[in-house]
């Protein structure tokens, strides 16, 4: 782990820092032990929530979707370095137009039978040059059943 590093955001899983990596700035998002889970469930849950988000955030950008580039993924201490997108999140920019591009990101997830397992706002960054990103695929599952796109989208509408 670096050093030099600012708390940027403490999610619902972990912990996300400002770091510099390599001269770059960088996030480095740490999943953290969780209390009320039994260690035997719980290091392994985190080192398998680690490698697959970071496999997705991958693979997702030959379907087109923007993603933060991987830099690094340290498995012993549950954390991955990943390009920083500079921007604010659909959260802090809301907009109804917003909503079609993010219905075509999740459409083209879901034509590849991919299922984000946490479409919220806050997943979703706009850069500063109004690109959107999809982040926090740690949920995410391959699935070709229509239900599990339905619930998908479902929790969208629900925020
Ligand atoms: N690559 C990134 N570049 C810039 N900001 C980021 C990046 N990744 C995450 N963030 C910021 O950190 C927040 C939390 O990240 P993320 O959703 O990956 O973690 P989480 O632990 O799952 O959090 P939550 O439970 O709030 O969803 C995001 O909403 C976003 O504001
Ligand atoms: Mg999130």
């Amino acid at each position: 782990m670096t050093n030099d590093r600012i708390l940027l955001k403490k999610g619902a899983e972990s912990e996300l820092y400002l770091i510099n990596w390599h001269g770059a700035n960088a996030i480095s998002k740490v999943r953290i032990a969780k209390a009320y889970r039994n260690s035997s469930i719980d290091i392994p849950l985190r080192k398998r929530r680690t490698i697959h988000e970071a496999n997705i955030l991958s693979q997702v950008k030959f379907f087109g979707i923007n993603t933060p580039f991987i830099y690094f993924l340290d498995i012993k201490n549950f954390e991955i370095i990943m390009e920083y997108i500079e921007g604010k999140t659909v959260k802090d920019f809301f907009s109804s137009d917003l909503c079609i591009n993010l219905g075509e990101i999740v459409g083209t997830l879901h034509c590849n039978n991919i299922i984000h397992g946490d479409i919220t706002t806050s997943n979703f960054i706009i850069s500063s040059n109004v690109v959107i990103f999809a982040i926090d695929f740690g949920l995410s599952f391959f699935s070709e059943r229509y239900e599990d796109k339905a619930a998908d989208i479902r929790l969208f509408k629900e925020i």
